[in-house]
């Protein structure tokens, strides 16, 4: 029941390109890392490229057929190649010992509903010192793998940028008519799509870095656009636009179309982009639940490329996904990237349908015009409005052409939505058979989560459950009558809660790990577009938009990705994983009523949502202490998964040596506390750094219901920067019976009078 987040059109071509390749496959061999340092020079490369083919020579019969198999040589930054290969062909690459795995592409989806297949949200209103500085995330520079970027966005004006910082080794590629010229903030734009074209011949892509499809403008402008005063959505949500670190500069890199993106062509990306030097990397990308996708860390696309961004120091940053609210649909799941998911802000779009009774009924739309408020309009059902000839279900759903102009002109149509019909489409139905107005009737499914949309008459979507209200005057009266309230931005809405798409955990394959990470504004996010199409991606919409209002974890993550550009534009010196941990320890579980987040359904929302909480910006700059992970700590959790040294050591560049005794997984010195199955009592161990003034800490413990939580010792002294100590926590089950069983949540509070180290506990009681 996902029909309304995803398109039918995204599905249909990522099994067309699965049924294409089903002979051969794009496969990835993955080697671990170069004997090459940074400071390569190009014979290295080729050099690295030469062995590629010399491998697979062996194995496809001679070196022509080599160079015709691989589609890519990593020579970078990552070893390996991907190629074209026969099942059999990668069995027998996999057994080779240098060899650290062998895996067929994945494809990816961005994670993105288009407003009109989709729900609502807002522009982050960041309240504080931090953000008011136009000149932060300043040197550093921050990249996405997406759909590239529209150069001509304001965003991308480097007005007042400093000069590029001299480490940088990427360019944009302007070489094609088509191409994307450069400045002082857009510093990079390189495309890769040689790996969609490998299983997708008939791809038919632009062959340039330029945004086509939108998402990669938008994201990257979140992350780190400059500031823009008076950006809207066709008079929505007018306001100052501007990215998360609006001083940084920024670098796209092209791995997908709007039809999905090549694991081959991420991996490639990913390649570059480390090689070229960048600090964050954005990734608005998700192969689904990691429990339908690739399950292991080495045979991801997404986890291998930033496991090697984390032994560089570089900060990943991924969206959780867009298929929640079911538990345990939470992709992008590695503990070295940092996982977002999705929550409202403070910021919404009403518009009510108003009867000929007086009655109010409250509905939502970013409808571009609007109807005369001086008089009311005859309400007509779409099933008694049928065209002749046509079926009343298909105009009841106000499928195209289905309407009868005689019967709705001037008037307002009552349209069901049936998760199939496109939104935007009925509104044009009504449209285009002359009527004034349209009002929406949510789904069952749906039923209270109704979604503004950009539609192209005055219309207004509202509640399935007040469908039954506005029938029941249409029964009560000769000639029903109606209007729509025009065009409405209202701040100050109680957010945040969370996304119904969001992805949620339990995390599959390492409930160890609580997944998402964070919490971010996820919900009509409002920033750059591409003027390559109409928003809404409608062949018929003519409309263009120089900002949208966009909703999915591809919003959320970027904001995340512009936060942690300042964090290492402010502290150059942190570890990626002080960053992560400083992001997420910061993070609150309120919202601005000072109520407990709310889910979608208006319940409580729980740490399998939100993981740590939602992001504080300004709090997260002086965290006062971090939980610090080193690479080797993120290797000793792959050891515990069965990699041994052999498979990792080739992975860094130095030598590796799994632990004797494998590490507990839960025991990764991560910023939140998740126990897989609590049978009876667990113990485990965490080691806070001091990155803040010297000072005591003492420990808070909100305990999860059922469990006792036992922290030893319960007060730190911290004498100066970097100093560690390490705690326990003894978790142990007090359930009486059976019903008691089952995920259980508890907060865990380090803090002196200054600073809050905030983590999230979530348990599975199981006896
Ligand atoms: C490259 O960018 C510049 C603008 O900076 C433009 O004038 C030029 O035509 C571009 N070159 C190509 C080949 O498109
Ligand atoms: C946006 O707000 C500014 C300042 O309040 C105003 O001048 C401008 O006309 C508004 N734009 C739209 C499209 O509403
Ligand atoms: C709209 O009508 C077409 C045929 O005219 C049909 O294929 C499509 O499924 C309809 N959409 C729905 C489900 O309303
Ligand atoms: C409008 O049409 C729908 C679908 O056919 C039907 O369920 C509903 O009762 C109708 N409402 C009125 C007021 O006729
Ligand atoms: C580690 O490498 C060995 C061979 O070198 C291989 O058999 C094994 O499957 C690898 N383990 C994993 C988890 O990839
Ligand atoms: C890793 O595993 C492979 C086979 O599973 C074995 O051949 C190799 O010796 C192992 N390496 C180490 C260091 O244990
Ligand atoms: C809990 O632990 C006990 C003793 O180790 C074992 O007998 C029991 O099967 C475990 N229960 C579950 C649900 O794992």
């Amino acid at each position: 029941m996902k029909g309304r987040r995803l398109t039918s059109l995204v599905w249909i071509l990522i099994f067309t390109i699965i049924q294409v390749s089903a002979a051969k496959k794009s496969y990835i061999v993955y080697l671990g890392s170069h004997q090459h340092g940074s400071d390569a020079t190009s014979e290295d490369y080729v050099r690295a490229k030469n062995s590629h083919y010399k491998f697979l020579e062996s194995y496809v019969g001679s070196e022509g057929k080599a160079r015709d198999a691989i589609i890519y040589s990593y020579t970078k930054s990552i070893n390996g190649f991907a190629a074209t290969l026969e099942e059999k062909e990668a069995e027998d690459i996999a057994k080779h010992p240098a060899v650290v795995s062998v895996f067929p592409e994945t494809i990816y989806k961005l994670q993105t509903t288009r407003s009109w297949s989709f729900l609502d949200m807002d522009v982050p209103e960041n309240r504080g010192s931090i953000l008011t500085q136009a000149n932060i995330g300043r040197n550093v520079i921050i990249a996405t793998l997406d759909t590239g970027v529209w150069p001509e966005s304001k965003s991308f004006s480097d007005e007042g940028m400093g000069p590029i910082p001299s480490k940088w080794r990427g360019f944009c590629d302007n070489s094609t008519k088509f191409g994307v010229p450069c400045n002082n903030k857009l510093i990079g734009a390189q495309y890769f799509n040689k790996g969609l074209l490998a299983s997708n011949p008939e791809e038919d892509d632009v062959n340039s870095a330029r945004d086509t499809e939108g998402h990669g403008t938008h994201t990257l402008s979140t992350a780190a656009g400059a500031f823009v005063p008076g950006a809207t959505s066709f008079g929505y949500a007018n306001g100052t636009a501007r990215g998360g670190a609006p001083g940084a500069h920024v670098a796209a890199y092209k791995v997908c179309q709007s039809r999905g993106c090549s694991g081959v062509d991420i991996l490639a990306g990913f390649d570059t982009a480390l090689h070229d030097n960048v600090d964050i990397i954005s990734v608005s990308l998700s192969a689904g639940p990691a429990y339908y996708g690739g399950t292991n860390f080495l045979d991801n696309e997404i986890a291998l490329g930033s496991l090697h961004a984390a032994a560089m120091g570089i900060t990943v940053v991924c969206s959780a996904g867009n298929d929640g609210p079911d538990t345990m649909t939470v992709g992008n799941v590695a503990p070295w990237v940092i996982t977002v998911g999705a929550s409202t802000i403070d910021r919404d779009f009403p518009s009510y349908v108003k009867l000929g009774n007086e009655k109010l009924i409250k509905g939502a739309s970013q409808a571009t015009t609007s109807l005369p408020q001086n008089q009311m309009y005859t309400v007509i059902n779409g099933s008694d409005a049928a065209a002749p000839g046509v079926n009343t279900d298909l105009a009841a759903s106000c499928n195209t052409s289905s309407l009868d102009p005689e019967k709705v002109k001037g008037k307002i149509v009552v349209c069901l939505d049936n998760m199939e019909m496109p939104r935007i489409l009925m509104g044009m139905t009504v449209k285009d058979a002359g009527g004034a107005g349209m009002v929406l009737i949510n789904n069952a499914y749906w039923g209270d989560s109704i979604v503004s949309d950009p539609h192209v008459l005055p219309a207004t979507m509202i509640p399935y459950r007040d469908g039954a209200t506005l029938y029941s005057y249409m029964k009560s009266t000769k000639n029903p009558l109606a209007n729509i309230s025009p065009k409405t931005t209202k701040i100050g809405v109680q957010a945040p809660a969370m996304a119904d798409f969001s992805s949620r955990g339990p995390s599959y394959p390492t409930p160890e790990i609580l997944k998402p990470d964070v919490t971010a504004p996820g919900v009509d996010i409002l920033a750059a577009f591409t003027e390559f199409i109409s928003p809404t991606g409608i062949v018929e919409d003519e409309r263009r938009t120089p900002f949208y209002l966009l909703s999915g974890t591809s919003m959320s993550c970027p904001h995340v990705s512009g936060l942690a550009g300042q964090l290492k534009s402010v502290h150059p010196d942190w570890s990626f994983s002080a960053i992560k941990s400083a992001l997420m320890t910061s993070a609150t579980i309120k919202d601005n009523r000072y109520m407990p987040m709310r889910d979608h359904s208006g319940a409580k929302a729980t740490p399998l949502a939100y993981g740590n909480g939602h992001i504080r910006p300004n709090r997260a700059a002086h965290p006062g202490l971090v939980y610090d992970n080193t690479i080797e700590n993120y290797l000793s959790f792959l050891c515990t998964l069965g990699y041994n040294s052999t498979n990792l050591s080739g992975l860094i560049n130095k030598p590796f040596v799994c632990p004797s005794k494998p590490i507990k997984l839960e025991n990764l010195n991560y910023p939140s506390i998740s126990v897989r199955a609590l049978n009876k009592s667990t113990v485990v161990t965490r080691t806070l750094k001091n990155v803040g003034p010297p000072g005591t800490y003492k420990v808070r413990v909100k305990a999860p219901s059922g469990v006792g939580v036992s922290v030893r010792p319960s007060s730190l002294s911290f004498s100066k920067v970097g100093d560690e100590r390490i705690f326990t926590v003894a978790l142990t089950s007090q359930i009486k019976n059976e019903n008691e069983r089952g995920f259980k949540f508890g907060r865990l509070v380090w803090t002196n009078e200054i600073h809050q180290v905030s983590s999230s506990i979530a348990v599975n009681v199981v006896a």
